[in-house]
């Protein structure tokens, strides 16, 4: 598949390799063509990537990944243009610094990030996906355990299709797919993320840590 990876940092630079290396056609959609960033990422990336301006790697794919950091997805969405029928991975967080608090959702209860990004790209077909893990984990996904269980990718959209084919980008990297519903169950997924981001920050779990399922 032809994708585009908007916000090649951490985790867009993790999931662009990942695929990468089982055959996908990765375009990093970057704001600087030529920095040492985007270089050192297409070298690490290998034959089957390129770089792009962000619009431009948008117009050439048919799955566009949003890994931006909160405060900058609604400006990086805009710039994309017509995002219509194509599927649009919402990677992203609404994280927000709180003094005295830390990390916290910036968004929730009454409406989700995943849902935010819905109303920034009229007729994507948006699924919430690679939200609730570390980026250490999509680089290498790969946890042997005698019971050969795989770590769960949790899922959110409204478009069945759409979530197939992300279901089976992430069962590509070794993810099993589970399906949390609607994109409104983005809602539950985007504070899962930050029971992850707490655990794994305080050093209280490995940033390898996930969930797996041990029945139906
Ligand atoms: N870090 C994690 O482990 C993790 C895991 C799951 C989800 N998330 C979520 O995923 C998102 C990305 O996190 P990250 O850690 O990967 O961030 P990051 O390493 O800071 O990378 C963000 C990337 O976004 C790019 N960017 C910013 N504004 C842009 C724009 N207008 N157009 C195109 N690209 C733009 C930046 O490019 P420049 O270099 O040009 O600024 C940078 O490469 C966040 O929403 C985060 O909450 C993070």
């Amino acid at each position: 598949m032809n994708i585009a990876i908007i916000g090649a940092g951490n985790v867009g630079g993790a999931l662009g390799c990942g695929w990468a290396r089982v055959g996908h056609r990765i375009i990093f959609g970057v704001r600087d063509l030529s920095s040492e960033k985007t270089r050192t990422l297409l070298a690490a990336a290998g034959e089957k990537t390129g770089a792009a301006p962000p619009a431009e790697a948008a117009r050439a794919a048919e799955i566009i990944v949003l890994a931006t950091p909160w405060d900058a997805t609604g400006a990086a969405l805009s710039s994309l243009g017509d995002l219509r029928g194509k599927i649009l991975i919402d990677c992203t967080n609404p994280l927000k610094f709180t003094p005295g608090i830390g990390l916290e959702l910036a968004l929730g209860f009454a409406e989700s990030g995943g849902e935010r990004v819905a109303g920034w790209a009229p007729g994507a077909r948006v699924v919430k996906a690679f939200n609730t893990y570390g980026w250490e984990n999509f680089a290498d996904p790969v946890y042997p355990n005698a019971a050969r269980l795989r770590p769960l990718m949790f899922l959110a959209g409204d478009d069945s299709a759409a979530k197939t084919t992300v279901g089976q980008l992430a069962a590509d990297l070794g993810f099993e797919p589970f399906d949390a519903g609607a994109l409104r169950a983005a809602r539950e997924l985007e504070p899962l993320a930050l029971i992850w981001i707490r655990q794994a920050l305080s050093g209280a779990r490995s940033p390898h840590f996930t969930w797996a399922r041990l029945t139906r």
